[in-house]
């Protein structure tokens, strides 16, 4: 059965191009982004896992490990690293799983007959500090992920963890956010000293708490 919001992700061991991970341990206390990605020397591939190497500075800064993962073997992962850096500028740091038996693409259901019988579709899972899923996507193959909406989801994930708040739509890092239907308006002065608004009973708004 497919994964779902809030259920624990399911550890596995597995080879890397980093050796041999388990996944929870490999996880620890950090958050984690697992996304998979059809086959390795693909050109939307190639620029995926080079954004994300690009982007190891924002999520150091947000406490987020990331793992790619296909069904190729760890020769070719290892090979293939060497012209994401050449031609992407950059150095993948991170691990890449090799998944030639399909265990893991199964566990976690990267693979969707109807749209590949042989290879990952481009899932991606943003996994929290207590090991459970915070975001699903699924994009198809010819299309490259947006790894900029996937740090703008972990700013809101990791700001509604800790306030009585929710994002808009579009909402960026920094903008007013809305507060929950769980505090009453009364006491929004007090929990939010920042000043509010109220649009509707049901829609009030204040600057982001934490900046
Ligand atoms: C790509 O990464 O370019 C790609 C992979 C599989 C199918 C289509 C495109």
């Amino acid at each position: 059965m497919a994964l779902r919001l809030g259920d624990e992700a399911p550890n596995f061991t597995a080879q890397t191009t980093q050796g041999e991970i388990d996944f929870h341990q490999w996880l620890g206390d950090s958050w984690g982004v697992f996304f998979s990605h059809p086959a390795d020397f693909t050109p939307v591939c190639t620029t995926e896992l080079g954004t994300v190497a690009k982007y190891r500075d924002a999520f150091n800064q947000r406490n987020v490990k990331t793992i790619a993962i296909s069904v190729d073997p760890l020769e070719s992962h290892k090979t293939w690293i060497n012209d994401i850096n050449e031609t992407q500028n950059t150095v993948v740091d991170y691990p890449i799983i090799a998944d030639p038996e399909r265990k893991v693409s199964t566990l976690y259901d990267m693979i969707h007959p109807n749209a590949s019988e042989t290879f990952t579709v481009r899932s991606v899972f943003v996994i929290g500090p207590d090991k459970k899923i915070k975001l699903t996507l699924t994009y198809p193959a010819a299309t490259g992920r947006n790894f900029d909406e996937i740090l703008r989801v972990i700013d809101s994930l990791q700001l509604t963890a800790n306030y009585q708040v929710a994002t808009p739509a579009n909402w960026k890092d920094g903008e007013d956010v809305i507060v929950t239907a769980a505090v009453k308006t009364e006491d929004i002065p007090a929990k939010f000293p920042k000043g509010h608004t109220i649009v509707k009973p049901y829609l009030r708004t204040t600057p982001q708490p934490n900046k």
